[in-house]
């Protein structure tokens, strides 16, 4: 799955020419296992990263140009290092990389010319955090061995999506992508910014299945939920003037001043801090080696974005019910911002063979398409090769 270092220098050869030899760089992309739609709430979240990555080739150019190559879309850019911070969105691939070179800039670090190849493994619309593999692999390329914190730099990434891509993201997709450690999920304190890393049981198999469609209004969805958590915030401040973010108020106490809260943001609420507290019930669990309790709870996380925070879609809904009717599935729930993408899957190895057998018939005869599957083991974070 991961993907040799002399395969990358040879396809930066072949693609710059020159005698540099480039320096290598992996960030991995994440399947999150629980914690949805909580992290722009300061939430909790529990991803794990996977062996699916973004890599860069780097090495210097004399020019003063970022060229930037990638091996995906086979199309290059090209932008003035000079000009960094007059740079304009293209609404293509690219922003991810021109952004943050651009807070890289802002934030004081040298920026020089660079000839910079991406090949990436992480698909491309299935939830699994190919953006933030994108920015984490190119700032380190990009930032070529200056110091930086670990935190910094997920946040510079994450403002390059923020403020430059136009996104309204968390902070779960670029931490995991650095923090993470081979083995175990993370869990993230989205207000504190701290993590814990949660050993997983033995005895499971982790699958994310792709179900390959990605619906147009995920974009709008996204920014609409995000409004809609601050109308929430909002109104429980007239109950509650100390709430600052939806991760302030627990499900008890968003019951108790229901009244005060218009329909639509009450339920985006109780999606928030219910999920909030599954995330901490959902690693308890994990910590005791309960499968059982595990299972449950991706369910009741799958119904509550399913039915409060109306982010799933037929076909995740399809896939999530079809696995809970195999043999050996402990847990299914869709993963990511939702309308479209993956589920993720906890199964018994023994059974993954006729989970996948069974969802690939039934994907098949309902929607003409077969599901891609994604094994997940949980993997270390982004670095130079
Ligand atoms: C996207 C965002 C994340 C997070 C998830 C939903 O992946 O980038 O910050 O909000 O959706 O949990």
């Amino acid at each position: 799955m991961s993907v040799a270092p002399a395969f990358l220098s040879g396809q930066f050869e072949q693609h710059f020419g020159g005698s540099a030899t480039p320096a290598l760089y992996r960030a991995p992309g994440r399947t999150n296992l629980i914690g949805e739609h909580t992290d722009y709430c300061l939430g909790f979240v529990l991803p794990i990263a996977l062996e699916l990555a973004c890599y860069t080739a780097a090495a210097p150019a004399g020019d003063g140009l970022l060229r930037i190559y990638s091996a995906n879309v086979g199309e290059t850019r090209e932008i003035p290092v000079e000009g960094i911070l007059n740079a304009e969105p293209r609404r293509d691939w690219s922003d991810y990389v021109v952004g943050v070179a651009r807070e890289i800039a802002r934030l004081g670090y040298a920026l020089r010319g660079r000839d910079l190849l991406i090949h990436s493994t992480v698909p491309a619309g299935a939830g699994l955090s190919s953006s933030a593999a994108l920015e984490v692999s190119c700032a380190l390329a990009l930032l070529d061995g200056q110091p930086i914190q670990p935190l910094d730099l997920a946040l510079l990434c994450q403002r390059a999506e923020r403020e430059f891509v136009g996104m309204p993201c968390g902070i779960m997709d670029q931490y995991v992508s650095v923090f993470a450690q081979e083995g175990a999920a993370v869990k993230i304190d989205c207000r504190s910014l701290e993590s814990a890393i949660v050993p997983l049981p033995a005895g499971l198999a982790i699958l994310a299945v792709n179900s390959m469609v990605k619906h147009e209004l995920s974009g709008s969805a996204y920014r609409d939920r995000v409004r809609e958590c601050g109308e929430a915030v909002a109104a429980l401040q007239t109950r509650y003037p100390e709430v600052k973010s939806l991760r302030d108020v627990t499900p008890a106490q968003l019951d108790a001043a229901a009244a005060a809260v218009p329909e639509v943001p009450y339920r985006r609420a109780r999606h928030v801090t219910t999920e909030n507290a599954r995330v901490e019930a959902f690693e308890e669990a994990s910590r005791r080696g309960d499968l059982k309790a595990m299972g449950e709870l991706l369910v009741a996380s799958h119904r509550s974005l399913q039915h409060d925070y109306e982010v799933s879609c037929e076909e995740l809904d399809f896939l999530v019910d079809s696995a809970l009717a195999v043999d050996g599935v402990i847990g299914a729930r869709m993963t990511g911002g939702g309308f479209g993408g993956c589920t993720v899957n906890l199964v018994r190895p023994a059974a993954v063979d006729a989970f996948r057998a069974a969802l690939t018939a039934r994907y098949r005869e309902r929607y003409g398409r077969e599901p891609e599957f994604y094994e997940c083991k949980p993997s270390r974070g982004a670095g130079k090769l």
